[in-house]
């Protein structure tokens, strides 16, 4: 039953699986299977058709310049385009009705100051949300000790930070996240919101594969990746190498594997391993958390919002947001907070003009997965209506695309991020990382992807370092040969 004996079986073709297969052929070896449970490459690299242009369903930008893999790869190309999307000169809106452009700046260097360079105590039990507010708090203090309207606003605003932050470290809230292990993710230098030119985050697949620039150079992939294979059994520890079995009955016979299924799939298959991993990985695997964020793509019949604007930032006063439930009572609520709020804005879409996208953050994510699209557009609706009805002619959208990143058990969540458990059990990325040996002392498992890098987790740039990385090791196994 076995149909194809390998000397390296990857599971996965997202960022971290294609990055590993062309470092080996590259290298020598093609002797290569790859094991893809969708019916296309790309993983959390989603770029879909959308009324005749492309849109990221998944990753949408290349973040920062230095030290980022993807940058270097394409920065010769002229694949790049900075973005319109910038978030320190976003439209504020209150839910009052006031609207305030680009007056925010100052407060916004500031979180982002307190989020990417923090320096905690060093006490495993302190969390990105209380570090946050007491930082926030004193030094807006600091600011401006005077202003009361000014101090109003930044009340409401650290609500918002909380949820745009939330984007990043996709935990339920920031009292999850560890502050000790969020200090380890790195940003790169430079500009932060690399755009691919309508032509989606896709693109880099195809730099990978070496079809990009030039089709003629393009590495022999394709017959190595099959689609429809769902991994559904791993036996890691025979004498005849790895067996990896698929949910359709195929079997594959391989030397080393290399899994870089997301961590939300290794967390809900345990009973994948045969036998059971060791103490360490399963440690890492179910403590290091993995959270979901959700992109809600709205298509309108014409653009109704001013070429000026990037993008609208919803600001809740307490009144406004008391009266929600009773204003809009649909759909999944939380301790009387509704799941509006946490759809903390629309954005302009560099490769569509007249779609805007809203992202949803938080605990309620699963549950809005789950609501029928009709319910979910009425709720955006609603909210577009109430922070900008009286200024725009806001239409009715006649298009939706909207991500389920929770629900597709081929990724259950969107990406990895630094609890409080792991950081308390003193377990790190490097454990996720580490390979697993046989019994004869020979790295047959090894990990890669996104969760797996110490410091650009969450990224492709991460993703891609860490499928380097382990066919790099492999390589080095067979050098001499
Ligand atoms: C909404 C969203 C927005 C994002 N925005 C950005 C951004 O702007 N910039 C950025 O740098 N990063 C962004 N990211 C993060 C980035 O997309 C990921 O970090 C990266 O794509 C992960 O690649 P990967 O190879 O590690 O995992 P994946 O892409 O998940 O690849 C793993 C593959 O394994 C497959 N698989 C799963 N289970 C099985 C099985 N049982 N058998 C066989 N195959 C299986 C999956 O289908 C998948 O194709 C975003 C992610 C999301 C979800
Ligand atoms: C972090 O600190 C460095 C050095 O002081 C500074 O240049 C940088 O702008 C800060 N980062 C942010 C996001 O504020
Ligand atoms: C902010 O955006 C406005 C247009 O909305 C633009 O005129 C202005 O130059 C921008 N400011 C900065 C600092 O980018
Ligand atoms: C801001 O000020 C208004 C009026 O003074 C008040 O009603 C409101 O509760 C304050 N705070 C917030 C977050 O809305
Ligand atoms: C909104 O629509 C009304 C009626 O169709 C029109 O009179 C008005 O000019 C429009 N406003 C804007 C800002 O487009
Ligand atoms: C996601 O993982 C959890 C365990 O962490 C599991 O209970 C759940 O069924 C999984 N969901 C999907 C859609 O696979
Ligand atoms: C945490 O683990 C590392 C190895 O992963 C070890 O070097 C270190 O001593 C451990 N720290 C504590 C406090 O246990």
């Amino acid at each position: 039953m076995t149909t194809r004996k390998s000397r390296v079986l990857i599971i996965g073709a997202g960022a971290a699986g294609i990055a590993a297969a062309t470092r080996l052929l590259a290298g020598g070896i093609d002797n290569v299977v790859m094991l893809e449970a969708e019916d296309r490459i790309g993983g959390r690299i989603h770029s879909v058709g959308f009324d005749g242009s492309l849109v990221d369903l998944g990753a949408e930008w290349c973040h920062g310049e230095k030290g980022n893999i993807v940058f270097d790869m394409v920065k010769h190309l002229n694949l790049l385009e900075k973005s319109f999307h910038d978030y320190t000169n976003d439209t504020f809106c209150i839910s009052d009705g006031t609207i305030i452009k680009n007056s925010m700046k100052d407060l916004i260097e500031l979180a982002d100051d307190i989020f990417y360079n923090g320096t905690a105590s060093g006490d495993v039990g302190d969390t990105l949300g209380d570090y946050f507010n007491h930082e926030y708090k004193k030094r807006v203090g600091d600011m401006f000790p005077e202003n009361r309207d000014r101090s109003n606003m930044t009340e409401m605003l650290l609500d918002w930070f909380h949820k745009s932050y939330l984007d990043l470290v996709p935990a339920k809230t920031w009292f999850e996240v560890s502050m000790m292990g969020h200090r380890r993710y790195k940003k790169c230098e430079g500009y932060l919101y690399w755009q691919w030119k309508k032509k989606g985050y896709l693109t880099i697949l195809h730099v990978l594969m070496k079809k990009n620039p030039d089709a003629a150079q393009q590495l022999p992939i394709d017959d190595k990746i099959l689609l429809n294979k769902e991994v559904n059994r791993i036996e890691w520890d025979r004498d005849d190498g790895v067996i990896v079995g698929c949910s359709d009955g195929s079997w594959y016979q391989t030397d080393h594997v290399i899994v870089t299924v997301s961590l939300g799939v290794l967390k809900s298959l345990g009973h994948l391993f045969t036998p059971k991993l060791p103490l360490f990985k399963q440690d890492a695997i179910n403590l290091i958390g993995m959270g979901t964020v959700a992109k809600i793509l709205l298509k309108f019949p014409v653009k109704w919002w001013p070429d000026d604007v990037a993008g609208f930032s919803f600001l809740w006063t307490k009144t406004d947001r008391n009266n929600l439930l009773k204003e809009f009572p649909y759909g999944p609520s939380d301790h009387g907070k509704s799941w509006l709020e946490d759809i903390y804005g629309f954005y302009v879409v560099d490769s569509h003009p007249t779609v805007l996208l809203g992202w949803n953050v938080g605990k309620m994510v699963e549950q809005v997965e789950h609501l029928a699209d009709h319910i979910l557009i009425e709720g955006c609706i609603f909210l577009l209506k109430k922070f900008l009805g009286h200024r725009y002619n806001v239409t009715y959208p006649n298009g939706l695309l909207r991500s389920k990143w929770k629900t597709n058990p081929h990724f259950n969540g969107s990406y990895a991020y630094q609890s409080l458990e792991a950081e308390r059990r003193n377990v790190s990325r490097e454990d996720l990382e580490r390979p697993v040996c046989d019994s004869d002392g020979k790295p047959v498992l090894l990990f890669a992807g996104e969760a797996t890098h110490s410091k650009f987790y969450a990224t492709v740039h991460g993703a891609i370092e860490t499928g380097f990385n382990e066919a790099d090791r492999i390589l080095e196994i067979y050098k001499n040969n």
